[in-house]
């Protein structure tokens, strides 16, 4: 191309510089500098601009005399994911799902297009990463799917294509599959690269918004775990999903971190099947499956994911160590969070940590980042140095302070009623929350109000 100059933009944050360069300096990520194209900027900058707002929404309005109408949710027939979304799919939304390779996005949404693709609702799915037989059957291992009525299918990863396509067809819902693999003529460089994931990203949100349709786009994860391309694609798009998960296992979750129409708290739970994914409804159920009681080092915590209670299982295992400095390694709890509690042990129970390693594991790939998961991280610590297992039965729920005591969380209640529902007969709680709870409703239950931790030793036997 002719007069092309090179820019390099960062890979993270999207800030351009006209040389290379090793730091971004406005992120401060290192080696993420990535050559674009002159060009791309210039058309942006002149008549190409195009517009993601829709073209009749430019006139000013008094916001007090402006009404919404409803915002139309679509359900996805899979009850975990409507969750994480808000509702349901928002019409004219353009979502990203992320995750890695091989983790299930391709079978998830074919899953939903069953459900999406009924009560005379178009469905286009275009794939660039898999070819017809390949998707068709995936798609036969999936129930009902193979036989959705009116869901419709493209291999193609022309960008200009796919729109002339959809067009012509005019789909209420688009899926593509992946974003990285499309490109646009009117930009030279490599499918996946940066200049090009903006501007087909950009071509497929104009089109969502201009004319109504619901685009659910796929994105790959880089090896450091976020999304492949520039931070811009997740500032374009309604919502960023990520669909996470150990391979190994069979458990995936996904969690929003970023949604225009809902919460980001939620957390969404499947099981990778023969049959492609199921949702998993109780996850306290499936977390607490494989627990082991009157084992040292273990303690039941419940944590809030977004609205719902779940509950798991922490272990500590404590075992004396051979190096200088002790190793402390954490999974799915705070690293810092960890090192604190244990200070607060030493400092104040006089428990010898500094003598010991702590490996620190939440099951299920669950993250305990409330500060009301303390009190059950600190007790399995004891019980791990201890090596005596806490009561049977007994939940711990609270946040704790530097100077040991048990500080209130909220609600209380609902994580009460989840533990009581799951059978846990003893439940820690902090004194302060004592107040304005009405223990009778909870039948069976022992309601222990505890001020320190001191108050919660006796319950390691
Ligand atoms: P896939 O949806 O292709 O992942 P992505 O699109 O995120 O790369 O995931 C496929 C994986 O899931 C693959 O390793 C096989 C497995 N799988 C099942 O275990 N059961 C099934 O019914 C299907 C369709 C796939
Ligand atoms: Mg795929």
């Amino acid at each position: 191309m002719k007069n092309a100059k090179t820019v390099f933009e960062c890979a993270e944050c999207g800030a351009s510089a006209s040389k290379w360069f090793g730091k971004c300096q406005v992120c401060g990520a290192w080696n993420s500098a990535v050559e674009v194209e002159k060009e791309l900027e210039k058309a942006e900058k002149t008549a190409k601009v195009k517009r993601i707002a829709p073209v009749y929404e430019n006139d000013v309005v008094k916001f007090s005399e402006y009404e919404v109408g409803d915002t139309a949710r679509e359900t996805t027939g899979m009850s975990e994911l409507d969750r994480v979304l808000g509702g349901g799919l928002v019409s004219s939304s353009v979502v990203l799902l992320a995750g890695e390779p091989g983790i299930g996005k391709s079978t998830l949404l074919l899953q939903i297009c069953k459900t999406l693709a009924s009560e005379g609702r178009k469905v286009l799915y275009v794939s660039g990463e898999e070819s017809r037989d390949q998707i068709k059957l995936r798609a036969k291992r999936l129930e009902g799917v193979e036989s959705a009525e009116s869901l419709y299918l493209l291999t193609d990863t022309n960008v200009a294509s796919i729109t002339e396509k959809a067009d012509k067809l005019s789909p209420d819902i688009m899926i593509i599959d992946s974003i990285q693999t499309v490109y646009s003529e009117s930009v030279s460089s490599a499918p996946g690269s940066i200049a090009q994931v903006r501007e087909c990203a950009l071509s497929f949100i104009s089109k969502a918004k201009n004319e109504g349709i619901s685009i659910i786009l796929v994105g790959h994860v880089n090896k450091e775990g976020g999304i492949a391309g520039p931070k811009v694609l997740e500032h374009m798009v309604d919502a960023v999903l990520y669909f996470e998960g150990e391979k190994i296992r069979s458990y995936r979750m996904i969690r929003a971190i970023k949604n225009r129409y809902g919460s980001t708290n939620e957390i969404g739970l499947f099981e990778m099947t023969d049959s492609g994914l199921t949702e998993v409804p109780n996850p306290s159920e499936m977390l607490l499956s494989d627990r082991r009681e009157g084992v040292s080092g273990s303690c039941a915590v419940c944590v809030m994911e977004g609205t719902r209670p779940v509950i798991a299982e922490i272990q500590a295992l404590v075992t004396s160590t051979a190096f200088p400095a002790p190793r402390r390694t954490s999974n799915g709890v705070d690293y810092n969070r960890a090192c604190l509690l244990i200070a607060v042990l030493e400092k104040r129970l006089g428990f010898k940590f500094y003598t010991n390693d702590v490996y620190l594991n939440v099951i299920g790939g669950l993250r305990l980042d409330e500060p009301a998961s303390d009190l059950a991280v600190t007790l399995a610590l004891i019980s791990g140095i201890r090596d005596v297992p806490v009561e049977s039965g007994l939940i711990a729920i609270g946040e704790v302070g530097l100077s040991g005591e048990v500080r209130a969380v909220t609600e209380v209640e609902k994580r009460i009623s989840e533990a009581s529902r799951l059978g846990f007969t003893k439940i820690l709680v902090p004194h302060r929350n004592m107040a304005k709870l009405n223990t009778e409703k909870y039948p069976g239950v022992e309601i222990i109000p505890v001020r320190s931790i001191y108050e919660a030793l006796p319950y390691i036997k």
